[in-house]
């Protein structure tokens, strides 16, 4: 809901307010940002800036003005040269470098629903029934410049999402050095503020900063939104109120933490002006891409909800939407390089008989490609590892009732590839300077239309031919040498954003063209996790770091933003080819499970008790897959944390059923009692619970065997290895019939660990990094 009274503009949704005024002098002044608010109009003096006295070494807005202070105003946005010394949300030159602005409301339209955007940029979507947009209309001063910011209110999900549009009406062209989406300036109640960082296999992982006076950036600034520093972050206090703030975008993008001394922080999120200018002709316009802002009582686990509602809702689109998506295999880790026709099949075959639905043909099926120095840009398939063909190879997989993947690279080139010796010039690299490699690969000029209308081609061609249901889309080095000679570009500056909307422009079209295929988005795992590809991919590989204990803390992180629908999870082997650490085969699947599942090893290399689990592991995943993937997803122990227990909980809409993984790092000696205790029940209910049941590896037990086996049994021998593969144990039996309030108010305290001192069909057995699943169903 939209409203606007007198001066008060009022974004309200189902739990949320958001108030600004326009002030005497037409600037905007942001009032308040939390816990809706029945009545508003009510507060509108108690909540503005008290400005009646002069400020020491300040600059006053203008002599009629004498005590307004821009830079100890909250506002909805702000510039520079009147006053305002924290970081500006816009900057642009004009006369010879001039930057000073200064913007007044002119007019303003509330519309029903939310009309597409002119940019090409993705963008978040909605009807008349769940969103109302409103735009704002500046004007400059005393320039023939305009600014337009636009609200979409987004009620179903507690959302608003935001942009600036700006438009050039004079006759000279102005260089746009920053033009951030959104500003939130609010004031400093405590903050804590969250990011996501890491690098390859370790992307997301939470951090938090306390906000003292300053300046704290989270940025990217290698080309794509990175798993450096993700593009979400949260602000959380000690009332447990959380505000959360992401981009539609994949490029470099910038977060601006500032806390003044006047106790009050500015918030901004945009397009990194590092490295960034785009000259604006006269008559023209630019757009930024759209931030989207949450507010919730209810700390950091209530706004991931109100994020996860509008991805699911509002940016993911098409035919899977909302939709459950297929277990796979993936033949990567399984093969690598190394594979052909027969071994593929094999792994198919396999697959299908433990109820694997989608067979994912990995890296290496093209071109002349046995390792990664090769071939990148030839998209048309090697018939000596695949004499059948994409085609042949899909039919037998689609015969054995799957849907059929395949990985591509688009975006990249190889020296040694056909296409390298074609096109030179569509390698991004400046002339007479040697480019910097990443992964013995470089990028394409996708700036440039014949660029994408080559992959577009090539790729559909092979899409078709290989009858595809799934597409792999990945990404696997940065930027560096940027350069182009597209005659587009005014300045190279606008490299990195030519280069984004030229990929947007590609994905769109393919994705119109194959309406039911399922895309998933990779960057070496993680490395380009963000609403920008959701809007044409609904799912994205979420770390190539598929260790179970690794993965409780990237899964935790990417959860804060995301997902668990977006979340591509596996189960791979172990030991864990990125980590080298043994994992049991039931936790593995325990984390993996809480995403979009999918199996990434050699299975038909496991013996018939690890089969056997693999396929109880898929059963159970489809009996719950709706809940795993859209439940309501709560972090209720965290990783990231001191704690060796890390506890999640997904809860169905009515809260009629629930999973909760129990995992832990270390295995304890002589445990003290575990609980869960979980808040997302039905108080009223009564629910049974009971732990999946898993296999026990009798390996777990080493030499301890012996202490019941008739045999001698050496630790790492034959014989523990033989009777590994013929018998494992079941895991604990428990169950209890408690109500709701219970669960709440108390917790549930759960069987004895093993702890050293024995062992019997209660005891629970799950040795380091070891887990596992409860389901809650209510009974009444
Ligand atoms: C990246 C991806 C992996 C795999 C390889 C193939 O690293 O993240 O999942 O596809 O490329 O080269």
């Amino acid at each position: 809901m939209i409203s606007k009274k007198d001066r008060l503009f009022n974004l309200s949704t189902k739990h949320t307010t958001y108030l600004f005024a326009i002030t005497e002098t037409g600037h905007l002044e942001h009032l308040y940002y939390g816990r809706h608010l029945s009545n508003p109009t009510l507060s509108i003096d108690a909540l503005a800036e008290k400005r009646s006295l002069n400020i020491g070494t300040g600059t006053a807005y203008d002599n009629d003005h004498p005590t307004l202070f821009l830079t100890n105003l909250c506002l909805e946005y702000s510039t520079m040269g009147k006053g305002d010394y924290r970081e500006s949300m816009v900057d642009v030159e004009y006369a010879k470098g001039m930057q000073t602005l200064d913007f007044i409301v002119k007019s303003f339209r509330i519309l029903p629903g939310k009309p597409r955007t002119f940019s090409g940029l993705p963008e978040s979507y909605g009807d008349k029934e769940t969103c109302t947009t409103l735009e704002i209309t500046l004007k400059e001063a005393c320039l023939a410049l305009r600014l337009v910011l636009t609200y979409t209110v987004f009620e179903d999900s507690d959302v608003i999402t935001r942009r600036a549009t700006f438009h050039n009406d004079s006759t000279a062209m102005v260089r746009i050095r920053n033009l951030a989406s959104a500003q939130l300036d609010i004031d400093q109640d405590d903050w804590t503020l969250t990011t996501f960082d890491g690098a390859w296999a370790r992307e997301r992982t939470m951090t938090e900063h306390v906000l003292q006076p300053g300046i704290l950036i989270n940025d990217s600034k290698c080309g794509v939104s990175s798993a450096d520093h993700n593009p979400c972050i949260f602000l959380t206090n000690k009332e447990g109120e959380c505000i959360g703030m992401n981009l539609i975008y994949s490029a470099n993008h910038r977060e601006v933490v500032e806390t003044t001394t006047f106790g009050k922080v500015r918030l901004l999120t945009g397009i990194n002006p590092s490295g960034f200018s785009w000259d604006l002709s006269p008559q023209d316009r630019f757009q930024s891409p759209e931030a989207v802002l949450t507010f919730s009582a209810s700390g950091m686990n209530g706004a991931s909800l109100h994020f996860h509602h509008f991805i699911n809702n509002h940016i993911i689109r098409g035919a899977w939407k909302l939709r459950e998506r297929p277990i796979l295999i993936n033949n990567w880790e399984a093969t690598y390089f190394n594979f052909n026709e027969d071994k593929l099949l094999e792994l198919a075959q396999e697959s299908a008989k433990l109820g694997i639905e989608l067979f994912v043909l990995d890296d290496g099926w093209f071109g002349v490609r046995n390792d990664d120095t090769t071939s990148l840009g030839d998209w048309t398939v090697n018939p000596k590892k695949l004499p059948s063909g994409l085609g042949g190879l899909s039919l037998e997989v689609h015969r054995l009732g799957m849907l059929f993947g395949l990985w591509v690279e688009p975006e990249m080139v190889s020296l040694e590839s056909q296409l390298y010796k074609k096109h030179p010039d569509w390698m991004i690299a400046i002339p007479g300077r040697r480019p910097s490699v990443g992964r013995n690969q470089y990028l394409l000029d996708l700036t440039r239309h014949e660029v994408r209308e080559y992959l577009f081609k090539s790729l559909s061609e092979t899409w078709h031919l290989a009858d595809v249901n799934y597409i792999k889309w990945d990404m696997n080095r940065v930027f560096s040498d940027l350069y182009s000679i597209n005659s587009e570009l005014h300045h190279h500056g606008e490299f990195l954003h030519r280069y984004v909307m030229g990929l947007y422009e590609l994905l769109s079209k393919l994705t119109q063209a194959f309406p039911n295929v399922l895309f998933e988005s990779c960057a070496s795992g993680g490395n380009r996790f963000d609403l920008g590809m959701l809007c044409y991919m609904p799912q994205t590989w979420t770390s190539d770091n598929t260790d179970a204990l690794d993965r409780l803390y990237i899964q935790e992180g990417t959860s804060c933003g995301y997902p668990l629908s977006a979340m591509g999870c596996h189960v791979s082997a172990s030991p864990n080819h990125q980590t080298l650490r043994k994992t049991d085969l039931e936790a593995r699947f325990n984390v993996a499970s809480f995403g979009v599942l999918g199996y990434e090893l050699d299975i038909t290399k496991l013996n018939r008790q690890q089969k056997e689990a693999i396929r109880s592991q898929i059963a159970f995943y489809k009996a719950h897959r709706a809940l795993l993937q859209y439940g309501q997803f709560s972090r209720i122990k965290l990783a990231n944390s001191a704690s060796n227990q890390v506890i999640w909980a997904v809860t169905s809409e009515d809260k009629s059923e629930l999973l909760v993984l129990f995992a832990q790092k270390l295995n304890p000696a002589n445990p003290g009692s575990d609980k869960l205790r979980i808040q997302s029940v039905d108080l009223d209910a009564v629910y049974e619970v009971f732990p999946r049941q898993q296999k026990i590896d009798i390996k777990m037990f080493g030499d301890l065997l012996n202490r019941i086996s008739p045999v001698a049994i050496t630790e790492g021998g034959i014989a523990q290895d033989t009777i590994s593969k013929a018998v494992s144990l079941d895991s604990e039996v428990e169950h209890y019939r408690v109500s709701g309030e219970q669960v709440a108010f108390s917790g549930i305290k759960l069987n004895q660990q093993f702890g050293g001192t024995g062992y019997d069909a209660m005891t629970r057995v799950l040795g380091d990094f070891g887990s596992r699943i409860y389901l809650f169903k209510k009974i009444n």
